[in-house]
This record gives structure tokens, C-alpha cells and sequence, in this order.
């Protein structure tokens, strides 16, 4: 359902972040993009919903090819993707509904946030008695539960996660893993770029690793690099 055919992305002449990348994603999957920093898994999300465009090649999600939505259509492809981007947008002095009731609204996603969805979705991250917290009262940890339970608002059929564990101890980074693991499982295909070796070795998925811009691998059950590292085993 979502295919990427020769996709490339071009910043400035002298800076290919992206060069053909081919992969095909069955709904239900779950995906780990891996590679050193400045690989381009940032851009590859951010193509992905169109955050960014791409300069060459196509995308097709479901039946529609993303380089061909107009900007003023945007809307209806957000509403449908669950984005959990690297630095999360929240306004601090609003409270966790506020937030997520605030942040809905501002990308048109065209749902009415009222409480009782917002408190089904808090409940579903672990954050239920969190609803009027304000976000600079949370942990890091916490405010990623925050952002998945915004991102999983529509019920949408894919969520792009940009490093959700990025910064957060053991204990939180699983958790937050164990979420996404929670919602793949209700068939959401969920692609996400992290550097957690660990998981990514434990919990075995579809891997595709990314180096200076090249698809340089795509395996399924694949471990975090080629050499399986005996020391990375997660005690749930
Ligand atoms: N907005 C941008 N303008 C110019 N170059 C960019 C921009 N965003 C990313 N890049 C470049 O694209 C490449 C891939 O970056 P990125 O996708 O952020 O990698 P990763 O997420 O794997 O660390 C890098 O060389 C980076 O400098
Ligand atoms: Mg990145």
C-alpha cells in the first residue's frame, strides 16, 4: 500500500540526502529505519508526509501519488498518518488536552477532539490521569506518550515515528516501544527510524538501512547492522 520508486531527494546541488530508493510496504507492517546519522531517515519520513517534497521519482499511498497532492489537499493525507516527529510540538503552558484538542485543529485534520476520544486515547498510552497536567509538568518520556496518543487520535493506517527514543532512559525507551509494538498489532503500519540497537535486535521486524542516501539494505527479521551483537537482549 505505500510503494517508493526511484525516490530522491535533492537539498541543493552538492547535497543528495535521498538517491532511488525502491521499497514496497504491505499495510500491517512494521519497519525500522536504520543508519548513521545523516543517512536522510529523517527525510524519508518527512517525504512521507509530505513535510518535505520530493525532486524526483514517485510515491504512491494507497491510490493516491503523494507529489501529486496539492498543498491546499494536504490536509486529507495528514488526517490519515499518525506523526511522531523527533522534537514534538507542544505548547507548554497548555494542558495535555489542550494540547492534543489545539494541535488537531491546527493541522485540519478535521476531527472533532472531544474529551471522551482524547481520554480514550491517554488511557491507551498510559497517561490517563495526565488530561489537565500542563506539558512542562512531564517528563520527556511522558511527553512522547503524549505525542503518540495525538498521533493515534484519527486511528490512522500509518504512523511515521521519527527516533521516539531518542533521549529517553531504558526504561521509558521501552515503553514507548512497547506502544508502537501495541499498535502495530491493531494492523497500523508503523515505520520507524531509530538508533536502538537493542530493540531493533530484540524484537526482530523489517529493516531498512539507509547510508549516505542509499538503500543499502532491506531484510526481513534483519538485526540492527549485519553482525548480530550477543550483548543486546531487552528483559520485558
Ligand atoms: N532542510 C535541509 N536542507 C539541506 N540539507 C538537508 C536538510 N535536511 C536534511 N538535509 C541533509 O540531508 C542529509 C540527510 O539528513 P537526515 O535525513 O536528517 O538524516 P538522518 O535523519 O538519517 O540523520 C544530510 O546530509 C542532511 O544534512
Ligand atoms: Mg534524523
Amino acid at each position: 500500500m505505500i510503494s517508493l520508486r526511484n525516490v530522491s531527494k535533492e537539498f541543493n546541488s552538492k547535497n543528495m540526502a535521498l538517491t532511488g530508493i525502491n521499497f514496497d510496504a504491505k499495510q500491517g507492517e512494521f519497519i525500522y529505519v536504520v543508519g548513521p546519522s545523516g543517512a536522510g531517515k529523517s527525510t524519508l519520513l518527512k517525504l512521507l508526509c509530505r513535510e518535505e517534497q520530493l525532486t524526483g521519482g514517485s510515491i504512491i499511498m494507497g491510490n493516491t501519488r503523494l507529489e501529486k497532492i496539492k498543498t491546499r489537499s494536504l490536509y486529507k493525507l495528514r488526517r490519515q498518518l499518525g506523526i511522531v516527529l523527533q522534537t514534538d510540538l507542544f505548547i507548554p503552558y497548555y494542558s495535555v488536552f489542550e494540547n492534543i484538542r489545539y494541535c488537531l485543529e491546527a493541522v485540519g485534520s478535521g476531527t472533532f477532539a472531544d474529551e471522551k476520544r482524547v481520554q480514550a486515547v491517554l488511557k491507551e498510552v498510559g497517561m490517563a490521569e495526565y488530561k489537565d497536567s500542563y506539558l512542562n509538568e512531564l517528563s520527556i518520556g511522558q511527553q512522547k506518550k503524549v505525542a503518540i496518543a495525538r498521533a493515534i487520535i484519527n486511528n490512522p493506517p500509518i504512523i511515521l515515528a521519527d527516533e521516539p527514543t531518542a533521549n529517553l532512559d531504558a526504561k521509558s525507551a521501552l515503553e514507548i516501544m512497547k506502544l508502537f509494538f501495541k499498535i502495530n498489532r491493531t494492523k497500523t503500519t508503523v515505520i520507524m527510524a531509530t538508533h536502538d540497537s537493542t530493540m531493533v535486535n530484540t524484537v526482530r521486524r523489517r529493516v531498512l538501512e539507509l547510508q549516505n542516501g542509499y538503500l543499502i539494505r532491506d531484510e526481513e527479521n534483519g538485526g540492527f547492522s549485519s553482525i548480530a551483537d550477543p550483548k543486546d537482549v531487552y528483559i520485558w
